[in-house]
């Protein structure tokens, strides 16, 4: 028995559309609440052509709802590089900005992400965590999986308890994330925020995205693993609603290996 509610699609394409409709649909939901608590976000490959087909979908809106959208925006990116320059390309802010936030009209102060550039990164991280906790906690969390099994920037070793933090990059994430810094491992931040495991568990509902074949193998791993700090991910296994959205392509291996 797999631990969530799975949705599984033969193309990624076709994911990204059911899963748009379902945002869309939960954002609908989210105008008729006196006091809707914020959605936590997610940067990575996964996610683009997500916010692609949101913002399509989002900016059809008639223009009373979509500005009712745009007022009552809140939301928490889980995490950010330390010492890029704010308007650096390659933060996630700028990706936030770039994907999603400036199309849609939506201020800073509304799409948040934790400040990786300033002097105290610590205290930052910090003040995030308040921030969030202060805004009634998560609502939907949308996640993608890194390919060592980390959510957000939580890397293992990682426990539930852990929250908003600085954390230091493996070589293995600074590898896969390598390809927006010239492909060069050694370019990528050695430190990050991240939101730690304890707010995101803490998520009224969460939404994990695996798509591809190069995630087959961390996802089989996952759907495996019982609860461990070795694979952060596993830990979101605990949780009462966590919705799993998968390709083919990336939860081919898994059966296959299911079969045998
Ligand atoms: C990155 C980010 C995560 C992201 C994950 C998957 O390192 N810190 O927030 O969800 O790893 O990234 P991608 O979708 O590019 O595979």
């Amino acid at each position: 028995m797999l631990p969530c509610k799975v949705n599984v699609f033969a193309a990624a394409s076709e994911l990204v559309a059911a899963l748009a409709d379902a945002l869309e649909t939960h954002l609908h939901q989210r105008l008729t609440l006196q006091t809707p608590k914020p959605l936590g976000l997610a940067t990575g490959r996964t996610m683009e052509p997500v916010y692609q087909q949101l913002l399509a979908r989002l900016l059809d809106w008639p223009a009373a709802d979509l500005q009712k959208l745009q007022n009552g925006w809140l939301s928490f990116n889980l995490d950010e590089y330390v010492g890029l320059a704010v308007n650096d390309p390659r933060t996630f802010h700028s990706y936030m900005r770039r994907h999603f936030g400036d199309r849609l009209g939506l201020s800073q102060d509304r799409l948040r992400v934790p400040d990786g550039h300033g002097q105290d990164p610590q205290a930052a991280a910090r003040r995030y965590g308040d921030q969030l906790n202060q805004a009634g906690g998560l609502g939907l969390q949308l996640l993608g999986l890194g390919s060592n099994g980390h959510v957000g920037f939580n890397e293992p070793p990682c426990g539930l308890d852990s929250v908003s933090r600085v954390v230091s990059l493996t070589q293995a994430t600074r590898q896969q994330n390598a390809a927006g810094f010239d492909g060069n491992p050694a370019h990528v931040p050695a430190q990050a925020i991240t939101v730690g495991l304890r707010e995101i568990l803490a998520a009224d509902q969460i939404h994990l995205v695996v798509t591809g074949a190069s995630k087959a193998e961390i996802l089989e791993a996952w759907l495996r693993s019982p609860c461990t700090a070795e694979l952060p991910a596993s830990w979101l296994r605990s949780h009462a609603n966590l919705h799993l959205w998968v390709d083919e392509a990336a939860i081919a291996g898994f059966y296959k290996n299911a079969m045998n």
